[in-house]
């Protein structure tokens, strides 16, 4: 009870943090604001830095493709972005909010009232069917059972997987659990989507739908989408394409 009641009150600070982020966010149009920011990872005594001094916006409404070798740090970047890694230098600002100033709490919550996640690693619950791990984000928004049950099943409807909604992941191809993981993304139309490699495991037919759904959402609610990608393809249909090298963006350019 005590919980529930301060896990409210957390939600309803961090709705306040956002609503007046937000108003400051559109005033200067970009929605992800990142300045110097380093990331470095110990491990075994050994120091790796995995992101030396990155800056980049995107403006709200944008879709941008990172691109770079295996290793340059991009998976990294997404995780900053993101608050799901924290930071050693420089500040990652979300519709205006510095993420160092919310707690894992609140961050938490601002995740999954504003983020959306399409990660190969960020997997599926496999005890859970197919409907009840899109509503997830609802539930811990606090959205009561039914509202969270139709908006979870019009999302899987959006990805044209309504009729697996009581299928478990295991008994789904690997190209309907992507597609499970972006009903999961978009379920509570996020400002934010966060995709790392999203096609990378599909087929090419698979991987031009998932992209056309990502451009769709992107034109009908105006949600950003930052895609980490391999694939020039992918990197062609986003508005923008920022190339990393060895922790550091070295280059980018604009689509026609
Ligand atoms: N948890 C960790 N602990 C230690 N080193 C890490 C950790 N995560 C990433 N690294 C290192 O940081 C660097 C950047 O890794 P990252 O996963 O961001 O690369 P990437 O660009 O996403 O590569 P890929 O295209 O292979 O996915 C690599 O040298 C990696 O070994
Ligand atoms: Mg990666």
């Amino acid at each position: 009870m005590a919980l529930a009641f301060s896990l409210r009150k957390d939600q309803a600070r961090a709705r306040t943090v956002v609503l007046e982020a937000t108003r400051v966010a559109e005033a200067a149009g970009s929605i992800i604001d990142l300045d110097s920011v380093v990331k470095t990872y110990s491990s075994g005594g050994v120091e790796v830095q995995a992101l030396r001094g990155v800056s980049l916006q995107v403006q709200r409404g944008e879709t941008v493709a990172i691109m770079g070798a295996s290793g340059c740090g991009k998976t990294t970047l997404l995780n900053c972005m993101s608050g799901l890694d924290v930071i050693d230098a420089g500040t990652v600002s979300i519709a205006g909010t510095d993420l160092a100033t919310l707690n894992d709490r609140q961050k938490t919550s601002y995740r999954a009232q504003n983020m959306g996640f399409i990660f190969q690693t960020y997997n599926l619950l496999p005890v859970l069917s197919a409907v009840e791990n899109v509503e997830l984000p609802l539930v811990v928004s606090g959205v009561n059972a039914g509202d969270a049950r139709r908006k979870a099943i019009a999302a899987l409807e959006r990805v044209g997987l309504a009729d697996k909604a009581d299928s478990r992941p295991a008994q789904l191809s690997g190209g309907q659990r992507q597609r499970v993981t972006i009903a999961r993304s978009l379920v509570n139309n996020p400002a934010i989507i966060w995709a790392d490699e999203p096609t990378g495991a599909l087929d090419s037919k698979t991987a031009d739908d998932v992209m056309t759904l990502m451009e769709t959402l992107n034109r009908d609610n105006h949600q950003t989408f930052v895609i980490v990608t391999h694939d020039p393809g992918v990197g062609r249909r986003c508005h923008r394409t920022v190339h990393m090298s060895d922790g550091l963006i070295v280059s980018e350019e604009r689509a026609a």
